[in-house]
């Protein structure tokens, strides 16, 4: 079975063909639009969906150009309407022109089952963390639609903080790079923000007064903010990020009902090298398996979303009508309710 996946949610226009053997994946396309927004310092909905109109016919035609396909899948949801409307009437308008079944792919859903297509060793259940410029869960996933969710953000996703802290120091867009990067050369222990959360019981994850705190100390900084200032501040708050990641994770771990022997991390947040080295050590102190995927499968692709198709049809899940809307907002919470 050949899937032609298409992901247009946020400012990535992707196409790509993924087979349900190994190698999975046969082509994969993305035509990233971050020299368009990066002046900007995050996504202008209208910006994007004029580029996904302007270059979805090209990155289709690359994806399919050495390959056939049974199956057409596109992301409906969540992500910036414009973009999602331009990927689903493009992949139903070839669902219906080549007679294949469409299936209707959550984002979410699709970033969470990616390690399975990455790694041959990703058996359910497994503990994911999904970290992206939209959203944070921490997911129970017990199988293919059996989610769990156990924690979440109570304000920004963690992607959205990278980006908003690297706008505040002048960075540009995508900020959890330039902060990754500022970091490099800062001193962690510079600036002590408190770590978010720690006295609560719960598991969920907040950024909101790590960011104000970040504002705080910038503004106190004023204009004489030196390079080794930014760099400090990135290192500081990038640790603080990670160091609360790690503290909810470990008390989300104690939530699942079943032995945890694996986790993994998902999303655009996913890349950043601290937070996979500490959820490596926190594995490894834990006797348990990790896994992160390779970069280009945790930042959007369409390559997810292809295989999230493979796994609903192995899963024997009907097809989609082709009136299946589009989803702006569609928590992983209200997905098989
Ligand atoms: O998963 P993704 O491509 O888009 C969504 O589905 O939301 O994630 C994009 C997010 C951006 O907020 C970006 O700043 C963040 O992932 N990101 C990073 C790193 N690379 C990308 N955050 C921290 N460290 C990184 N190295």
């Amino acid at each position: 079975m050949k899937v032609l996946g298409i992901e247009s949610s946020c400012d990535e226009t992707a196409a790509a063909v993924v087979q349900d053997q190994n190698p999975y994946v046969l082509s994969n396309i993305v035509n990233s639009q971050i020299d368009i927004h990066k002046i900007y310092g995050g996504v202008v909905p209208e910006y994007a969906a004029r580029e996904h109109m302007r270059c979805i016919e090209e990155v289709v035609g690359k994806a399919i150009c050495n390959t056939d396909f049974d199956v057409v899948a596109a992301t409906t949801g969540p992500g910036l309407i414009g973009g999602l409307i331009v990927g689903t009437i493009v992949a139903k308008t070839i669902a219906i022109a080549c007679n294949k079944p469409f299936f209707a792919i959550n984002h979410l859903e699709a970033h969470i089952l990616t390690p399975r297509f990455c790694s041959d060793d990703i058996e359910f259940p497994y503990v994911a963390i999904l970290a992206s410029g939209g959203n944070f869960l921490f997911v129970d996933v017990q199988g293919v639609g059996m989610y769990n969710i156990l924690g979440q953000t109570l304000d920004d996703a963690a992607g959205e903080a990278f980006d908003k802290v690297a706008k505040m120091l002048g960075e540009p867009y995508p900020g959890g790079k330039s902060i990754e990067r500022l970091a490099q050369n800062g001193d962690d222990k510079r600036f002590e923000f408190a770590i978010p959360m720690r006295k609560k019981a719960c598991c969920d994850v907040s950024f909101s007064g790590l960011k104000t705190a970040v504002r705080t100390q910038i503004l106190s900084l004023g204009d004489s903010i030196t390079m080794q200032d930014k760099c400090d501040i990135a290192a500081s708050f990038q640790s603080i990020v990670v160091e609360m990641i790690i503290q909810q994770f470990v008390k989300a771990m104690r939530m699942v009902q079943h032995t945890v022997k694996q986790i993994v991390v998902v999303g655009g947040v996913a890349s950043n090298s601290l937070l996979r080295s500490k959820l490596e050590e926190l594995a490894i102190e834990s006797g348990i398996k990790f896994y992160a995927p390779p970069i280009k499968y945790c930042t959007d692709n369409a390559a997810m979303i292809a295989w999230c198709a493979i796994e609903h049809v192995k899963n024997c899940f009907i097809p989609s009508k082709i009136s299946e809307p589009v989803r702006p907002n569609w928590p992983l919470s209200d997905l098989y309710k």
